[in-house]
């Protein structure tokens, strides 16, 4: 059974977000609803999920020790990362000595954080199919790993990077040079570890919402979710839709590879699979134990979004991954360097038919920087995604007169 309490009063539910952005906004915004106590942290003040959290807090969450003094001080029900970029052997200590419970398992934040844990995990542990790849730490080995098999084109990537940070794409022995140097000047630790992986030729790249969930008799059942295809570019989302169609025998294979990877990170929640397909064909790639950035789609496409069916997961209640309609995203990018950002065009977005808007609130501004996202439903998926486009390009950011 799960009791749930009443926020800011002794028996409240409490539960930590570690990382406050749009996703953690989101999230909090569900856990509200439901009348739990919410903690939102960030390395920055004013953070998107920290304008609407019960308490905001703002600490390195890569120094454990800061970590462990605010956890040991908040003493929450839940601790639920949002970001890679913590200190996670410290969440494993805490929740070894039963601190804290971390969503969904402080292995599976240790093994996400970085791209070495969960490939080797996926490829070697569990056998699932990958690109075929090497993890190097000098120029001379990334030279050795891709003549030695890899070859071109492939892709290099820092182990520890996200949103195509210090990542690119090799045609030629020509490229080796530059790209291991822009991995070394993108990676989120100077690590100077890269992961190479051969590049697949694939048809289309998909995200399986996975969902772990307790049920009636108490066990954990896996859902899924419409697959949402999307479009990356320079490793970065700008469009995500939902459902993208699947031949039968490669949804099923794709469901097999997240019920696998996501059944031994274990716990309770929502995961973000994220496969490459070529006919019938599937490759696993990664995996978020947490909401996706593509999944931003399901606000408007399910009856329950992807944040709601983590907040439903994380406290034990049933979930629902039904569509409700087709639709898309389009990302809106801040297109200027600046604090406290004006958008103009507002009115003229929601003009577009069967459209809706989620500006984020971020305090500062850059020209890349996600800051808000447009979303359409429709009749089918090409004509939510152009709407979903339509509307996003007519909120222009801009610097304040
Ligand atoms: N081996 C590969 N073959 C072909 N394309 C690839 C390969 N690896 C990555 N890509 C492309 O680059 C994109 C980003 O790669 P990946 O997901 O590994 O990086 P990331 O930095 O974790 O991105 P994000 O944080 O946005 O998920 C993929 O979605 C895919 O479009
Ligand atoms: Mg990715």
């Amino acid at each position: 059974m799960t009791t749930l309490g009443t926020p800011l009063s002794p028996r409240a539910t409490k539960v930590m977000l570690l990382g406050s952005g749009e996703l953690g906004k989101e999230v909090l915004i569900a856990l509200q609803r439901l009348g739990v106590e919410t903690i939102a942290v960030d390395r920055y003040d004013r953070a998107p999920g920290q304008q609407i959290a019960h308490h905001a807090r703002t600490i390195a969450m890569s120094d454990p020790d800061q970590l462990k003094a605010l956890i040991e001080a908040e003493r929450p029900d839940l601790v639920v990362p949002e970001i890679e970029a913590i200190a996670t052997p410290m969440l494993e200590t805490l929740e070894a000595a039963g601190t804290v419970r971390v969503i969904p398992t402080a292995r599976a934040a240790r093994l996400t954080m970085d791209r070495e844990g969960i490939r080797r995990l996926a490829a070697e542990t569990l056998g699932l199919p990958t690109s075929p790849y090497r993890f190097c730490d000098s120029l001379q080995e990334l030279r050795e790993a891709i003549d030695g098999g890899i070859g071109y084109p492939c892709v290099v990537k820092p182990v520890m990077s996200s949103s195509g940070k210090g990542q690119s794409k090799l045609d030629g022995p020509q490229d080796v040079e530059r790209a291991w140097e822009y991995a070394m000047a993108g990676g989120r630790v100077s690590h100077g570890r890269v992961i190479v992986e051969g590049f697949i030729d694939f048809d289309y790249e998909i995200t399986l919402l996975t969902v772990r969930a307790r049920g009636a008799d108490g066990s954990i059942e896996t859902h899924f979710c419409e697959p949402i295809g999307h479009l990356q570019q320079a490793g970065d989302y700008v469009e995500s839709w939902q459902p993208h169609p699947m031949h039968p025998a490669a949804l099923q294979k794709a469901r097999e590879i997240a019920r696998a990877v996501t059944g031994d990170l274990g716990g309770q929640g929502l995961f973000g699979v994220e496969l490459f397909v070529k006919g019938e064909q599937v490759w696993f790639s990664e995996v978020s134990p947490r909401p996706h950035d593509t999944g931003m789609v399901t606000m408007i496409t399910q009856w329950q979004s992807e944040f709601e069916l983590h907040a439903r997961a994380i406290l034990g209640l049933p979930v629902d991954t039904t569509l409700k309609s087709p639709g898309a995203s389009a990302v809106i990018y801040g297109g200027v360097d600046g604090e406290g950002v004006v958008f103009d065009g507002v009115d003229q977005a929601l003009r577009v038919p069967r459209t809706d808007l989620r500006l984020f609130g971020k305090p500062e501004s850059f020209a890349k920087r996600r800051m808000g996202v447009a979303l359409a439903y429709d009749v089918d998926v090409e004509a939510a995604r152009a709407n979903a486009r339509e509307a996003a390009g007519k909120v222009v950011p801009r610097l304040p007169d």
